[in-house]
């Protein structure tokens, strides 16, 4: 295991907000977990680090971070109905996804162009194009720190729900998820409810897992930034979910208003649709700003800190509770 002090964190998060580690430790092999435990143990405080696609790093992240970098890929179990494959957590999931589908072994495509990698993707329960992770996921192996052992959590032990997993909520440093292994469904069948993907001219006809993956990155590509070239880490809030009668009193002040209905009696509003409302889509302030075609998305022109991204979402969150009454909840991790 490779550990180093001071370590300069800006170009491992997408947002590429200016941030340093005191102490970090690389781990890239399974074998190393019982070594690690020590070091954490010793440390205290623990922050894992993925492909830092959906953190806000404070300046200076004071736990222990644990960059995860372990790769490989296996086809654990071939059934008649699902493919059981597993991923390494440090594997880029968009490279695992293409490499699935290479394979043949189709259901991830609607996700593809996520940025991260394998080990983050159950944290946030990443979703796009009307699939979420918690649909395709079989079990998450992670090492618990706190009972110094490695676990297998079936799906449905991961709290799943939209954008959230236990991993967001159990005591910080309990987990690190080590490898996901994936029940990719047998016979294979398009998903294609979502209205961009419904919309899309390559979807005419008989449909291929591939046509879906290349129309999925063709949309992604026109709406979302690359963080390579500006940073951002994607969603910065959560689609607000509230009751029928909210929803249709707004709709009644506001015909426009996007949303969907989630069952219960309960209805998705979309948070892109209320930002850009309030006007704040492709406004800048100082280092930071709000996307130009997703008012989703904050990002940073560069030299941006976790306090300007901070006070930028505080005053869009005021605004959006000014002019419609609605509570926004930011997705990415907070990171002391
Ligand atoms: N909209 C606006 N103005 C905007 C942005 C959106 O009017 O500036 C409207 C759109 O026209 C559309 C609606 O809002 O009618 C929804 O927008 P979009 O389809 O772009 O999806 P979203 O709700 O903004 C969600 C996810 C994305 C995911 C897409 C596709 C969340 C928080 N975000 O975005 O996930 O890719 O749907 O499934 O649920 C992420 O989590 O980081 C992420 C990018």
């Amino acid at each position: 295991m490779n550990r180093q002090c001071d370590v300069d964190l800006t170009s491992f998060n997408t947002f590429g907000l200016c941030s340093r580690a005191r102490d970090l430790v690389v781990f890239d092999d399974v074998a190393q977990l019982p070594a690690l435990q020590a070091v954490v143990q010793q440390a205290g405080e623990v922050f894992v680090l993925g492909g830092g696609s959906n953190v806000v790093l404070a300046a200076q992240v004071e736990p222990l971070v644990v960059k995860v970098q372990s790769r490989g890929i296996h086809l654990l179990e071939s059934r008649p109905d699902a493919y059981i494959v597993q991923a390494q957590a440090g594997e880029a999931w968009h490279d695992f996804v293409q490499h699935c589908l290479e394979q043949g072994w189709s259901g991830l495509e609607n996700l593809a162009l996520i940025p991260g990698t394998v080990g983050a993707a159950p944290v946030q329960n990443i979703g796009a194009y009307g699939v979420e992770l918690e649909q395709r996921v079989h079990s998450v192996l992670a090492w618990n720190f706190k009972q110094a052992r490695l676990m297998e959590l079936p799906a449905a032990q991961c709290g799943f729900s939209y954008r959230d997993s236990r991993f967001k909520h159990d005591p910080a440093g309990t987990w690190l998820i080590v490898a996901v292994r994936f029940a990719l469904p047998r016979p294979w069948a398009p998903v294609l409810d979502y209205p961009d993907l419904r919309q899309h001219s390559v979807l005419g006809g008989a449909v291929d897992a591939q046509a879906v993956f290349d129309a999925v990155c063709q949309i992604r590509r026109q709406k979302l930034p690359d963080p390579a070239v500006l940073g951002n880490a994607g969603s910065f809030f959560k689609n607000p979910v509230v009751p029928q009668a909210q929803r249709d009193a707004l709709r009644a002040q506001w015909p426009g208003l996007v949303s969907y209905d989630v069952g219960q009696g309960l209805y998705k509003l979309a948070a892109g649709w209320l930002i850009d409302q309030c006007g704040w889509k492709g406004r800048r302030d100082g280092a930071v700003g709000v996307h130009e075609r997703q008012a989703l998305v904050l990002v940073n022109h560069g030299g941006g800190t976790a306090q300007d991204i901070e006070r930028l979402a505080q005053a869009i969150r005021a605004d959006v509770r000014r002019h419609f009454g609605v509570e926004l909840e930011q997705e990415p991790v907070q990171v002391p």
